[in-house]
């Protein structure tokens, strides 16, 4: 048996728009975020200023860095829009107003919501904060947030269709602390809707070579 001080065991990173109180953005690096159907479910930090935001203005969005930007995701690592500084986090964190400059990124209008979504990101999800219930224990809120309007790069998506393209799209994961892209493809979920062989029947000039289920 272990006691690991961290159970961080390799989810993907998401950078989360919310507006201050004077109308500006914030932005934080959070991995504990994942879909069911149209509802995300973050898990928030309650010392944080992104859940104090939330839980006076609703609108957010969920911007996914991919793997090759963990350094922007790294410069935001130390910060947070609380001011003051909590006080646990006065030994780990700085206050900085402008989280998008610090990071080296770019706000673009969202359509749906306020908070603004980021450029470089390739996948944007603006969502609306339904509800926020306190965890059991650990000191965090779990929030469940209604997407409402998604963005692709046009690149990561596979043409005439509503489909992302796995093979395209690389999601920066936070494993223990380190951060890694994804290997290679292993094989697909039967549900899959993307898999070679359909696609393959429609010529699809996307798609490079790609591995079959695994025997
Ligand atoms: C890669 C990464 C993942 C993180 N995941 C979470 C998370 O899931 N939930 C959370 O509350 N904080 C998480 N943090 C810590 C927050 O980013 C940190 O508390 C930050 O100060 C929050 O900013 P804010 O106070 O402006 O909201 C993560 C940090 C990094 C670098």
């Amino acid at each position: 048996m272990i006691t690991p001080r961290i159970l961080y065991f390799g989810t993907p990173v998401v950078l989360l728009s919310t507006e201050n109180s004077d109308g500006s953005a914030n932005l934080a690096p959070i991995s504990s975020a994942w879909a069911l159907g149209w509802t995300l479910v973050l898990g928030l930090g309650e010392d944080g200023h992104t859940a104090r935001n939330l839980a006076e203005r609703p609108d957010l969005v969920v911007n996914l860095p991919g793997a090759g930007q963990w350094a922007a995701v790294e410069r935001l690592a130390p910060l947070t829009g609380a001011d003051p500084v909590p006080a646990g986090k006065q030994s780990s964190h700085r206050h900085v107003r402008d989280k998008f400059g610090a990071a080296g990124l770019a706000p673009i209008a969202s359509v749906s919501v306020r908070p603004p979504r980021v450029a470089e990101c390739p996948l944007q999800l603006e969502a609306r904060t339904e509800r926020i219930d306190r965890a059991a224990a650990d000191g965090f809120f779990i929030v469940q947030a209604r997407v409402l309007t998604v963005h692709a790069d046009p690149s990561l998506v596979i043409p005439g269709t509503q489909h992302v393209d796995p093979a395209r799209w690389h999601p920066l994961i936070y494993n223990f602390r380190h951060y890694f892209g994804l290997g290679r493809e292993l094989g697909h979920s039967y549900r899959s809707e993307t898999p070679r062989s359909r696609l393959d029947q429609g010529n699809h000039p996307n798609l490079g070579p790609r591995l079959r289920a695994n025997p």
